[in-house]
């Protein structure tokens, strides 16, 4: 079966209801797990509650389009 090993995922509003329960599934079945919203503080936290490496965090506002540009240059080194 095709695990999440060291895959990368790109989880968008990280930090709501959605984001906050799907991050440690998916950093528990091993994927590096990039998290991205507008609030700093907010990722920060959760970054910290699963040592997340500080490159695995962005903040940005994904309806800018220069922002989820300048996302999306990051995240394809990963992939
Ligand atoms: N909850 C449900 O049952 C359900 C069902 C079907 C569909 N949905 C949809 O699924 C999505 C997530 O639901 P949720 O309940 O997790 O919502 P939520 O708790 O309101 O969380 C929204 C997340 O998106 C981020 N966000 C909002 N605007 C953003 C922007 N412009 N750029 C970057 N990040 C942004 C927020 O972080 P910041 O504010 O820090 O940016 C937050 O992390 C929503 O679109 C919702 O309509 C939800």
């Amino acid at each position: 079966m095709e695990t999440l090993k060291d895959k990368c995922v790109l989880l968008t509003g990280a930090t709501g209801g959605i984001g906050s329960k799907l991050l440690p599934l998916l950093h528990y079945a091993g994927a590096r797990v990039f998290i991205t919203g507008r609030n700093q503080e907010k990722l920060a936290a959760l970054s910290a509650s699963l040592k997340l490496p500080a490159q695995q965090m962005f903040v940005a506002d994904i309806s800018q389009q220069e922002e989820v540009t300048a996302l999306k240059n990051v995240f394809f080194f990963c992939i």
